[in-house]
């Protein structure tokens, strides 16, 4: 079984994420094993300190390297990812290197991120979900851990959906319709409502669009 184990300040957000939609239904089949550890556990002292003013000065504070060591060499997985809006940028075909590994750590960053010698140290992956910033790795984990577990056998509930997924073969999927036919005077596509499959499988291959 694949595991996951998301280091965070805020694991909080990682297990109420766990009580939605397929990813529960995936822990609940046992296909997956999601984790959280809090990097608080790992703080020094009584107050239990994760971060600190940057040498140099600057804005901001930045995640110390003591906490982020020990959260990470006390949940030892086959890799570790750090999410940071400046690494390699998440696609599929990265998605699919990394459903190799059985587990995988996932380090969140906050604040002005991580003392980049904990980076030299412990990182196999340093991966951006995209060309914005946004305040923490929470978020940025978990879409990269949703789009990892939808690829696992069995998780979603017709196989066939990853088949024709927007980004399979360098496509973006075609339209799709539901009831009611007519609505605010736009209609469904005729073939689709013409019982015809040969007809309706061509409508859908030529209304695959190219990236
Ligand atoms: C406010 S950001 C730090 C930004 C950093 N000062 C910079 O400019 O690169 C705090 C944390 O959010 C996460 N983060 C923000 N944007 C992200 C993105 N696009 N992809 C992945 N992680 C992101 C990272 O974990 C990062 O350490």
């Amino acid at each position: 079984m694949n595991s996951y184990n998301v280091i965070t300040l805020f694991p909080n957000l990682i297990e109420e994420w766990k009580n939605t939609g397929i990813i529960n239904q995936a822990l609940k089949n046992n296909l997956v094993a999601i984790n959280s550890t809090n990097l608080r556990d790992y703080g020094i002292g009584t107050y239990k300190q994760v971060d600190d003013a940057p040498y140099g000065g600057g804005p901001g504070m930045v995640l110390m390297p003591e906490p982020l060591d020990k959260a990470i060499t006390s949940s030892k997985a086959d890799i570790n990812v750090f999410l940071t809006p400046s690494g390699q940028q998440l696609n599929e075909n990265l998605i699919s290197e990394l459903l190799e590994y059985k587990s995988i750590n996932l380090v969140c960053g906050r604040y002005e991120g991580y003392d980049q010698r904990i980076l030299e140290i412990h990182s196999d992956y340093e991966i951006s979900i995209g060309q914005s910033v946004v305040s923490g790795g929470e978020i940025p984990a978990l879409y990269l851990l949703e789009a990892l577990i939808r690829k696992i056998p069995d998780v979603l509930g017709n196989p066939e959906s990853l088949k024709s997924e927007t980004f399979t073969d360098n496509k973006i999927d075609y339209p799709v319709y539901t009831r009611p036919e007519i609505f605010k005077n736009k209609k469904v596509p005729e073939v689709l409502l013409s019982g015809n499959h040969q007809k309706i499988d061509e409508w859908k291959k030529n209304n695959l669009k190219d990236i």
